[in-house]
C-alpha cells in the first residue's frame, strides 16, 4: 500500500541511538500503585498495553524504584531485584509485538519514601499502617530535612550510602535491559533523590554534593555516568528534569539549562521537560497550569543542546503537537492524562492531521476490519467515482 501524502511530523519515525520510534508521540510516566513487592502484574500490560494498541511510539512505565527505601508507597514498581525481569519482559515484548518501543523510568523518591498513594493524598504511613504489616521506614535525602512531613527524618546520605543507591542504579539499568526495555530515562525531576540533590532549597550540604551549582549537580551526574555506562551504545539514555523548583524554590530555569549541557556531555540523548516538584521559602511560582505548560522551557532548552527534547504537559490536540514540532520547540510529544482518557488517541491525530492509511497506527487484525468498513461505506454513499476508486485502492488492497 503506498502513502503518497506527506506525513505531519509528528507520524514520521525517529531514530535515537539504535533504536526507532515509529512516531513521536510518548507515553509520559504514569505510576500506578499496583505493584506488590515492585512486581508487574496484569494491570500494567493492560495499562500500558493499550497506549501500544492505540499506536503510540513509545511507551514509558512507570517510575520504578532501584531499591526498596527509594519507593513512595508499599504499592510503587520497583526493578530492585532479579525476580521482577520475567514481569517486566512479558509486557515489554507484548509492547514491541505492536511495533512500540518500551522505556523504563527508573528513579529513587529520597526523603518522599514511606507514604500513601495519591488517591490519599500521599498521606505519611501511620500506626495504622504499622498494624497492617507495613511500617514506615526512614527515606534517604542529601539533608535531613522533614520538608514533605513523614514519621523519621531522612538520612543524610554519607558517602555509603551514595555508592549504594548508585550501586542499586547500575544494577537497575542491567535488570531493565535485561527485561528487554529499549529506553532508560532517569527520574530527576518533580523533588525526588536527583533532585533533591539539585535544588538549593533542599541541599544543604557543606561537602563536595553541596554548595554551589557544580558540587549540587555532581551526585546526579554521576549517577547519569553510571547508567550510561551499564547501558549498551545502542540504547538511548533519557532523563527527566524539572526545568524548575515548584511554588518558593530556588533551582531556576538557568540553573537547568546549565544541568542539561552537563547531561549531554554524558550520553544522555534525551532531556525530557518537566518541573516542580520541590517547594520552601523563596520567590518561584508554580508553573501555571495552561495548555502546553512547559513548551517554554523546553523551546528554551532546544537552544542549549543538540540532545533531543521531551515537552509534556496539557498537550491534547493533534494541531498543537504537530505546531511544537514544525516550529522546533521540541524533538518529542509526552502526553499522559489525555491518553488515559482515549489511549487511540495517535489514531485519531493521524486522521486529523491527514495521515491517509491512519489505521494501520492498530495492530492489523483492527486495521483490516476497520479499513474494510471505511471502505464499504464509502462504496454505499454517492462518493465521486475519483475518490472511491483511491479510497478502495488504498483500504481494500
Ligand atoms: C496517573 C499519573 C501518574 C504519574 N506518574 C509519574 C511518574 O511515575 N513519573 C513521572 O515522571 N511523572 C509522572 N506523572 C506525570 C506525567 O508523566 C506527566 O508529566 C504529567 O501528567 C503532565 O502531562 P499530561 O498533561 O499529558 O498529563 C504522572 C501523571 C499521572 C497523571
Amino acid at each position: 500500500m503506498q502513502d503518497n501524502t506527506t506525513k505531519p511530523l509528528l507520524f514520521e519515525p525517529i531514530e535515537i541511538r539504535g533504536i526507532k520510534a515509529k512516531n513521536r508521540i510518548v507515553v509520559s510516566p504514569m505510576c500506578q500503585y499496583v505493584s506488590n513487592e515492585g512486581m508487574p502484574n496484569d494491570w500494567n500490560l493492560v495499562h500500558l498495553g493499550r497506549y501500544a494498541f492505540g499506536g503510540a511510539g513509545i511507551i514509558y512505565g512507570e517510575e520504578t524504584a532501584v531499591e526498596t527505601r527509594g519507593r513512595k508507597s508499599y504499592q510503587c514498581a520497583g526493578i530492585w531485584d532479579d525476580c521482577h525481569i520475567a514481569g517486566y519482559r512479558r509486557i515489554n515484548e507484548f509492547i514491541k509485538s505492536l511495533g512500540a518501543v518500551p522505556a523504563i523510568q527508573l528513579g529513587h523518591t529520597g526523603s518522599k519514601a514511606s507514604c500513601r498513594g495519591p488517591m490519599e493524598q500521599f498521606a505519611a504511613l501511620t500506626d495504622d499502617d504499622v498494624k497492617n504489616g507495613m511500617p514506615p521506614w526512614q527515606g534517604l535525602a542529601p539533608s535531613a530535612l522533614n520538608s514533605v512531613k513523614r514519621r523519621f527524618l531522612p538520612k543524610e546520605m554519607d558517602s555509603g550510602d551514595i555508592s549504594i543507591v548508585q550501586g542499586c542504579f547500575r544494577e537497575a539499568v542491567k535488570r531493565s535491559v535485561d527485561a528487554g526495555f529499549e529506553i532508560i530515562e532517569i527520574h530527576g525531576a518533580h523533588g525526588y533523590l536527583l533532585h533533591q540533590f539539585l535544588s538549593p532549597t533542599s541541599n544543604f550540604r557543606t561537602d563536595s554534593y553541596g554548595g554551589d551549582l557544580q558540587g549540587r549537580m555532581r551526585f546526579p551526574l554521576e549517577v547519569a555516568e553510571i547508567v550510561r555506562e551499564a547501558l549498551p551504545k545502542n540504547l538511548p539514555l533519557s532523563f527527566r528534569l524539572s526545568a524548575v523548583d515548584g511554588k518558593g524554590g530556588a533551582w531556576g530555569f538557568s540553573e537547568s539549562k546549565v544541568f542539561a549541557r552537563a547531561l549531554e556531555e554524558r550520553g544522555v540523548d534525551i532531556i525530557d521537560i518537566s518541573s516542580g516538584g520541590i517547594t520552601g521559602d523563596g520567590n518561584l511560582p508554580n508553573v501555571p497550569r495552561v495548555q502546553g505548560y512547559h513548551v517554554g522551557f523546553s523551546e528554551g532548552f532546544k537552544h542549549e543542546v543538540d540532545a533531543l527534547v521531551m515537552v509534556v504537559g496539557s498537550i491534547t490536540k493533534p494541531e498543537q503537537a504537530e505546531d511544537i514540532l514544525r516550529s522546533g520547540k521540541a524533538d518529542l510529544i509526552g502526553m499522559s492524562r489525555e491518553l488515559m482518557y482515549h489511549s487511540d488517541w495517535p489514531l485519531h491525530a493521524a486522521r486529523e492531521l491527514g495521515v491517509s492509511d491512519y489505521f494501520s497506527l492498530q495492530p492489523d487484525p483492527y486495521a483490516f476490519r476497520l479499513r474494510k468498513r471505511a471502505a464499504d461505506k464509502l462504496l454505499a454513499n454517492n462518493a465521486p467515482e475519483e475518490a472511491k476508486k483511491a479510497f478502495v485502492k488504498l483500504y481494500r488492497s
